[in-house]
């Protein structure tokens, strides 16, 4: 395949495909999927017996490694990850500069791209010891910043780490906990979100990891690459969509319920309506990680909301859109984020702070692509080619004639 594109390109031929529809920009041994059977693997572990039997941390070591860890390598990377959450103490002054109503996701890039100016160690992407430093620095480092993008937001102190607890256990405790106050993590709730880290971990080329591998194409450090990447996965139609689900399901509910309503708006093409939540480009089929979603919403709002009202309706527009022709036809499928929303909303987090908590899920996927992106020896720096359609040549008219 590369080869038959390096002798197109030298005979100037151009393959004019906008959003990468049908192109493979990369060589990756990382994520399988096969969007018509919805199958979704990582390291060729199906996703269904990851979610039943793994935690994120033992995903994030599969994705960033290629292998399950022993005991010994799964301690040791914990350990690792423990002793590196805490930040500089200016770089948490970088917090109070934010306005307060500012959306979580670029206070999280920001942080995160400023990485690159403390850690000047670990900026040279060849160097193998500090990527891996870079590795473990942020895997330990972007729960504190999200966490104190949420304690700014609500305008309350923050805390320092607690090393004595879990990854996901710390950032529950550094988002909701108060300074010298004792905090109980609720464990149903630990385990509803490692859940949730787990099945966002990585989904191969989508736009952020392309994000990211393209920006690193330039070798570009990581921290600057996953920088890019959080402000790709911003956008609604990607990482985005989870909150907009919220504020769709929350629209209809103010609108009486009036679910075949929406969807009728969906279908005219109404400007600005669409059922978010619902399509993907590669799954043309249920999305497995919707699947196992779906039923953790229903244990969790049982459990900890006591029931709600959104998911009766998310449930009763997906009855409807599935058998509606126009889902149907176009094979539109409920994604991983129709229903996320209502598990984080359960769990205490507001939606604008919805995409800080994929983004947290999807980091070891960003990281396990921009290191298998620079080690491998047919990486070249991505450079799209384009179809002009501008003006021919033409003579510079000076201004008085214009
Ligand atoms: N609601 C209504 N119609 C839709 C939707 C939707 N959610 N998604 C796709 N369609 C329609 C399109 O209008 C198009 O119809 P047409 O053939 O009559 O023009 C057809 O289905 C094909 O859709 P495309 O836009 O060509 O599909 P594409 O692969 O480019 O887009 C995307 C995929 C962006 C995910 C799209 O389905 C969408 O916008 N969904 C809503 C946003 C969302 O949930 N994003 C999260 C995706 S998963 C993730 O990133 C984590």
């Amino acid at each position: 395949g590369i080869e038959l594109g390096k002798l197109l390109a030298s005979t100037g031929y151009i393959t004019h495909d906008p959003g990468f529809v049908n192109t493979g920009a990369a060589s990756s041994a990382i994520t399988y999927i096969d969007g018509d059977a919805g199958i979704l693997r990582y390291r060729g572990y199906p996703i269904e017996q990851l979610a039943q039997k793994s935690t994120f941390i033992e995903v994030s070591y599969l994705l960033i490694y290629g292998e399950l860890p022993t005991k010994t390598q799964l301690d040791d990377f914990t350990e690792k990850i423990q002793r590196h959450t805490l930040l500089h103490e200016d770089l948490k002054a970088f917090f109070s500069g934010f306005p307060r109503d500012a959306h979580p996701m670029p206070v999280l890039s920001s942080a995160v791209s400023a990485l690159s100016t403390f850690y000047q160690d670990s900026l040279n992407p060849f160097d193998e010891p500090n990527v891996e430093l870079s590795t473990i620095r942020l895997l330990a480092k972007v729960p504190t910043l999200a966490a104190y993008a949420y304690k700014k937001s609500v305008g309350q102190p923050l805390l320092y780490p607690d090393n004595s607890l879990g990854l996901v256990e710390n950032f529950l405790r550094m988002t909701f906990g108060f300074p010298a106050e004792p905090y109980e993590v609720d464990p149903e709730v630990a385990k509803a979100l490692d859940l949730l880290f787990i099945l966002h971990a990585d989904h191969e080329q989508n736009c952020s990891t392309s994000t990211v591998r393209l920006v690193g194409s330039s070798e570009a450090n990581l921290f600057a690459s996953i920088s890019a990447g959080i402000n790709a996965l911003f956008g609604p139609l990607h990482g985005g969509a989870n909150a907009a689900v919220l504020d769709m399901l929350e629209g209809i509910k103010n609108d009486g319920g009036d679910v075949a309503n929406f969807v009728s708006r969906v279908k005219n093409k109404e400007k600005g309506v669409k059922l978010m939540g619902f399509g993907h480009r590669v799954y043309k089929n249920y999305d497995p990680r919707a699947k196992i979603i779906k039923n953790t919403a229903d244990e969790i709002l049982g459990k900890i909301a006591g029931g709600d009202e959104l998911l009766d309706i998310a449930k009763k527009l997906e009855e409807t859109a599935l058998s509606d022709d126009y889902f149907v036809e176009r094979k539109l499928y409920p994604n991983v984020d129709f229903y996320t929303g209502l598990i984080y909303r359960a769990l205490g987090f507001p939606t604008k702070y919805f995409t800080v908590l994929f983004a947290l899920g999807r980091l070891p996927g960003w990281i396990a692509h921009w290191r298998e992106m620079i080690q491998d020896p047919a990486t070249k720096i991505g450079r799209p080619r384009q179809i002009y359609t501008g003006e021919t040549e033409r003579d510079y008219t000076p201004l008085e004639q214009r």
